[in-house]
């Protein structure tokens, strides 16, 4: 895939902290000098709300103007009709663009049959991100359907954000196993590149356990160093729709720990990127 890079961050198990990632990386990213797209292939549209992408208020108007209607049949290039702002102003407005997620997303899988239907978005993002230094692609949770076939299809590394408990690790494994298992189908360029650890407790031995098996998954060399706690600050960037900088000094030290991932990924992506040219 020709530069920039495509990063989809996906895993099946809900609520681990995907869209939160992309939040930090984006603005991270941003704060760099680097310019974003965010594409939200997620029906809920989380990540379209909590960057204030600039959508229109009218619900038809929204739907048309979303990712929902380019995918149906998409040109070549077609998501540059789409894409808007982040409303979060100064830099992030400057370099984060946002192509919108919408419900009607959803609708999608009914169409997933048909000839190279797993090829919209790649075919929709065609020529549009030469415009960025990295595009970030916004997965829903689940492993199996015509959304992750579309977005996968169209990343080059896969980023898995896990939670140190049973569950989270398990649903990591199981992205490893599709990929393994469907690369040539999808995608023969795709690899998954790490995981980044969310709401780590270090005085937890638990924690420590699962972080562990998370490294034995691929390698301890695929995991973030850098882990991010579970923190007010963070769930209020979300909440609140704000950049982590605006969120005092809590928001400032996650802000710092977001820029610390996007440097550790940035250069691991290089890495395997470069591994695979
Ligand atoms: N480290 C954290 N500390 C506090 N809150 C967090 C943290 N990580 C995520 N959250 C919050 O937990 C909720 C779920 O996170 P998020 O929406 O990013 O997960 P997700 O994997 O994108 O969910 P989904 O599977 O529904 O797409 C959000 O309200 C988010 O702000
Ligand atoms: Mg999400």
């Amino acid at each position: 895939m020709a530069a920039p890079p495509h990063w989809a961050i996906a895993t099946h198990k809900g609520g681990t902290g995907k869209s939160k990632l992309i939040e930090l990386i984006a603005a991270a990213a941003a704060e760099k000098g680097d310019r974003v797209l965010v594409v939200d292939m997620d029906a809920q549209a989380n990540i379209t709300r909590r960057l204030r992408a600039q959508i229109p208020a009218e619900p038809a108007e929204r739907r048309q103007s979303s990712l929902a209607s380019v995918l149906e049949r998409p040109g070549k290039g077609e998501i540059a009709r789409v894409l808007v702002p982040s409303g979060w102003g100064g830099v992030y407005s400057e370099r984060i663009t946002v192509a919108p997620g919408h419900l009607d997303l959803e609708l999608l899988a009914l169409t997933a049959g048909q000839p190279s239907s797993s090829r919209r978005l790649l075919t929709a993002l065609a020529g549009v991100v030469d415009d960025f230094d990295l595009v970030l692609i916004d997965c829903p949770p689940n492993l199996l359907s015509h959304l992750i076939d579309n977005a996968w299809t169209a990343s080059d590394l896969l980023w898995v954000p896990v939670e140190p408990e049973f569950d989270a690790v398990e649903a990591a494994r199981r992205v490893v196993e599709r990929v393994e298992r469907d690369r040539d189908l999808l995608n023969p360029d795709l690899a998954v590149a790490g995981f980044v650890i969310n709401r780590f407790r270090s005085q937890l031995t638990l924690h420590k356990q699962r972080a562990e098996e998370t490294a034995g998954i691929i390698s301890p060399a695929a995991v973030c160093p850098v882990r991010f706690p579970e923190l007010v600050a963070l769930k209020n960037g979300s909440e609140f729709a704000q950049p982590m900088s605006e969120l005092g000094t809590e928001g400032r030290a996650m802000a710092t720990l977001g820029a610390d991932a996007y440097a550790w990924m940035t250069t691991r992506g290089q890495m395997l990127m470069g591994a695979a040219a």
